[in-house]
């Protein structure tokens, strides 16, 4: 009596777990298809796209993709119409419902791209010594940390740094008074004397790839 049921219990687990496995597949292949029209802008396998401005995400963790997400959907980010990127991104984040924003940074996560090669190249000794303080809150080697909220900036694209370097000078991001995360980078980014400061940090950080 014992072992048949035992069969009839295993085998019933065994098809419940094939229904189980084929249900998370067809999640996940739903979520692919759901999210597919980031990568027409963010690139294949989201590694980035200088053609439209749309960063690599691919290496970028859940908690900070999460913030901005929502620091766009708080009207925090994309607001300024000089920001041209911003502008283009904030309806896509806008769209996304709160099961789809869990959703989607399961996507984002699913995705490997190959580390984004420099595009410039400036005075990286100099940049290293700007870097000195930046690394207090995003690492020595630009990996990110998280209790500060500071996002990794290693294995993001030198241009798209650059980008949002000049935008946090510019006030163009970081200058809303609820978003404590984009104020605290803008007042680091206040003390990048110019461009060419910009330039040598970004070179600086790329070099550490
Ligand atoms: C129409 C083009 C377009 C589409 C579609 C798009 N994005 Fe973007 N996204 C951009 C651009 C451009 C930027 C850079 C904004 C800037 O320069 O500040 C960006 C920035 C981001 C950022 C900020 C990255 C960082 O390092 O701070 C995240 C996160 C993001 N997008 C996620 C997504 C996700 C997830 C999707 C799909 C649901 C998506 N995007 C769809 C154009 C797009
Ligand atoms: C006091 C802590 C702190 C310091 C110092 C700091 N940052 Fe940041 N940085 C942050 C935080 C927090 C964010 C996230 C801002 C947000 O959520 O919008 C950030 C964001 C950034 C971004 C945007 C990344 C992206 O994916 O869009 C860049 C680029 C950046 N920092 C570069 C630097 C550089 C270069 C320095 C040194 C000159 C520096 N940071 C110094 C805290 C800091």
């Amino acid at each position: 009596m014992k072992l048949p049921n035992y069969i009839a219990l295993l085998a019933g687990a065994l098809v419940m777990g094939g229904n189980l496995h084929s249900a998370v597949a067809a999640d996940l292949s739903q979520t692919e298809e759901r999210f597919v029209y980031c990568t027409v802008c963010h690139g294949s396998n989201l590694k980035g796209n200088e053609d439209t401005g749309a960063p690599r995400l691919s290496h970028l963790p859940e908690w900070y993709l999460l913030n901005q997400l929502n620091a766009f959907r708080h009207g925090w980010r994309g607001v300024h119409m000089q920001d041209e990127g911003g502008i283009e991104m904030r309806p896509m984040a806008e769209a996304l419902s709160e099961d789809e924003l869990k959703k989607v940074l399961a996507f984002v996560g699913s995705k490997a791209s190959d580390i984004p090669k420099a595009t410039f190249s400036a005075d990286l000794a100099h940049g290293k010594q700007l870097f000195a303080a930046c690394a207090a809150c995003h690492g020595a080697s630009a990996q990110g940390n998280q209790a500060l909220n500071a996002p990794p900036l290693a294995g993001s694209s030198d241009w798209y740094l650059k980008r949002q370097l000049m935008h946090f000078k510019q006030g163009l991001r970081g200058d809303d008074g609820a978003d404590m995360n984009g104020n605290t980078m803008r007042a680091s980014a206040a003390l990048l004397a110019d461009e060419q400061a910009v330039d040598d940090v970004v070179a600086y950080i790329q070099s550490l790839n």
